[in-house]
């Protein structure tokens, strides 16, 4: 988008945008807020080791009780939350620099059992987040990845510092373009098991199938990148971008036994929802 898209686009956005507008509006989710559905994943999957992508003051970092490895570059943790838990291997870097520095197997000495992948919300680094961190990971390991669920096309802007650019319900809320990597994984890994669920912000995506040996993403990283340039949310349409989202309510996500049988029973042979 050139300068002259920029300005049209922000002379559209100064003019009032009804909220019910499904090119730029989706309805806001009403489940279980995210942070509160990653405390009972937890609980039920009791992960042996656990990394987190952008931690900032450790809200989600703190509900792991196992060993556990928290990327960020500007992490402000509570000295409470490190001094009662056994293992916290901390890494105040960005996550290309620490997956270019350090093996995280190396480091917890066995595979990654779970991870949540919440850092810099572009598309192309969370897609290195995405394939760096399944590099470690198991056959029944758990990526849990924030914002790909946006509500508004607003909140789902490259440049968190332009808010007027799109039309949005609340300006300091960003959730960038990760909403790209749903339609990218659907295409070049169909065999990854994607489950969308309704936590409000900006939903939660749990993914399971993961293939450590599986270099797909990796090998095509230059396509993928060329044909996310040419996704744009208000063309796709908000309401109709969600509508093609199998989403789930997190109240399906109550019962240990149900919880494993959703994440981990190929697709088919779970509960229907
Ligand atoms: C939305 S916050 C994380 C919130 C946290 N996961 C929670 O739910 O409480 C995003 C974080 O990503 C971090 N971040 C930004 N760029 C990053 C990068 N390249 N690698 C890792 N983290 C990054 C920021 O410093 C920020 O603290």
């Amino acid at each position: 988008m050139g300068a002259s898209g920029d300005v049209a686009r922000s002379a559209a956005a100064s003019v009032p945008q009804p909220l019910n507008d499904p090119r730029n509006f989706a309805p806001e989710w009403a489940g279980e807020p995210y942070a509160s559905v990653i405390e009972r994943l937890h609980a039920v999957l009791q992960p042996r080791t656990y990394l987190e992508i952008g931690v900032l003051l450790g809200g989600t970092f703190r509900l792991a009780q196992c060993p556990r490895i928290a990327i960020d570059p500007g992490f402000m943790l509570s000295a409470e939350d490190i001094n009662t838990k056994p293992v916290s291997l901390l890494f105040r870097l960005p996550s290309d620099e620490f997956f270019a520095q350090y093996n995280v197997r190396n480091l917890f000495g066995r595979e990654l059992d779970m991870a949540f992948l919440d850092g810099l919300h572009l598309f192309e680094f969370l897609l290195r987040d995405f394939y760096n961190t399944e590099i470690h990971c198991h056959s029944k390991s758990v990526i849990l990845v924030h914002d790909l669920l946006p509500t508004d096309v607003g909140m789902s802007r490259r440049d968190q510092r332009r808010p007027k650019d799109l039309p949005t319900r609340n300006p300091k809320r960003w959730a960038g373009d990760v909403w790209k990597l749903l339609p990218v994984l659907r295409k070049y890994r169909p065999d990854l098991r994607i489950i969308c669920l309704d936590a409000p912000p900006t939903g939660l995506v749990l993914i399971t199938g993961l293939d450590p040996t599986n270099r797909v993403l990796q090998e095509n990283y230059d396509a993928i990148l060329a044909e996310a340039a040419g996704l744009v949310l208000e063309e796709v349409g908000m309401a109709n971008f969600v509508a093609h989202q199998r989403v789930w309510s997190t109240d399906s996500f109550q019962d240990p036994a149900l919880i494993k049988s959703h994440l981990f029973e190929r697709p088919g042979t779970a509960q229907s929802g």
